[in-house]
């Protein structure tokens, strides 16, 4: 079992298959020229697989896969096979770009929910934002996985002046079909231009949604990041991610792998533990693991304060959210 100093218990992973991606959203790239990682740096499929096995063997009974974009690596294919061969949930967050050439993947690994990011419901508005125009794909992508009755859960990073004014027509497309939105309060990362004064907040998210709809909370489960409503009679539900101004850090039970192969405790963690070349040298990773674990911080890698508008982005000690892997 993977347990931290806090007495949360640790099951569930995240693995990043690359910092490359196809899109280029600036809340997630950072603005400086980034260079993505060479290959020989990045965990290979059958690395994965042993650190992937390691972590079950301790507990682990979930995996998300991430990016960057995960499937623009030339041997997803493989790596979602091999790891559906385990006895965990395994899903995956992806931009959409690429996922019509993977939905036999999905199907014979048995992935019944995928989380798709798409920030707005406007062609230009995407280009705007991702810097390519890859709005139609990614429609018709979602439309493909509905189609093959896949769970759809769509996140929208919430930037003020940006997408806020979208967020009642993202209620909308719940009222016939049976997407889950999940708005997510925009968070700093190195290099993203985070401001406090972007932050659409939880209550600011709800307020909006007042205007127009009536809505019934739901049951969330112990270890949820959001927190789940429905509009009556809607087909899908929509949720909030407050990471910015309600953590939901003390039910925690997440592990991160970033693409080459480093551990973090947590999202916002400066601390990383270097799993790969550990087990490139022959080594047993166990220790390394628990021991990283062990020492998680209490709440959102101890690096924030309590009001969002006292926080100073630049004084957070993280990588780039495209290095991390959402
Ligand atoms: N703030 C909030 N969410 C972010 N994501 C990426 N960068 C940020 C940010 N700065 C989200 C993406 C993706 C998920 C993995 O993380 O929308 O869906
Ligand atoms: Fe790519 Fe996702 Fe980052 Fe956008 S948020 S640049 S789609 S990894």
């Amino acid at each position: 079992m993977i347990i931290d100093k806090h007495n949360r218990i640790h099951n569930y992973l995240r693995i990043s298959l690359t910092d490359n991606c196809n899109l280029r959203c600036f809340y997630c790239m950072p603005d400086a020229d980034y260079s993505f990682m060479p290959s020989s740096q990045l965990m290979q499929a059958d690395e994965i697989n042993q650190i992937a096995s390691t972590f079950i063997s301790l507990g682990t009974n979930k995996i998300r896969l991430t990016g960057g974009e995960p499937l623009v690596r030339k041997d997803a294919d493989t790596i979602i096979k091999n790891l559906s061969a385990f006895p965990i949930k395994l899903s995956l967050t992806t931009n959409g770009v690429r996922l019509h050439d993977f939905i036999d993947t999905i199907r014979e690994a048995r992935i019944t929910s995928v989380n798709i990011s798409l920030d707005t419901l406007q062609a230009n508005k995407f280009q705007l934002v991702t810097k390519r125009n890859n709005f139609k794909r990614v429609w018709d992508n979602i439309q493909l996985l509905l189609e093959n009755n896949i769970h759809v859960k769509v996140n929208v990073v919430v930037m003020k002046g940006i997408n806020d004014g979208e967020i009642n027509e993202f209620i909308e497309w719940t009222k016939h079909t049976p997407v889950h939105i999940r708005f997510i309060e925009f968070m700093p990362f190195t290099g993203n231009r985070w401001m406090d004064d972007k932050v659409f907040t939880w209550q600011d998210i709800l307020g909006t949604i007042e205007t127009q709809y009536s809505w019934i909370k739901l049951k969330d489960e112990t270890n949820d990041t959001t927190k789940k409503y429905i509009v009556p009679r809607h087909k899908g539900t929509f949720a909030v991610i407050s990471t910015i101004t309600s953590p939901f850090c003390s039910t925690c039970n997440r592990m991160r792998l970033t693409a080459d192969g480093k551990m973090k405790n947590c999202l916002f963690s400066k601390d990383e533990t270097d799993l790969l070349s550990a087990l490139r040298k022959g080594e047993d990773i166990v220790p390394l693991i628990l021991g990283n674990v062990k020492e998680k911080a209490a709440e959102r890698g101890g690096q924030f304060v309590k009001d969002f508008h006292q926080l100073q982005a630049v004084g957070i000690e993280n990588r780039s959210m495209i290095a991390i892997g959402g």
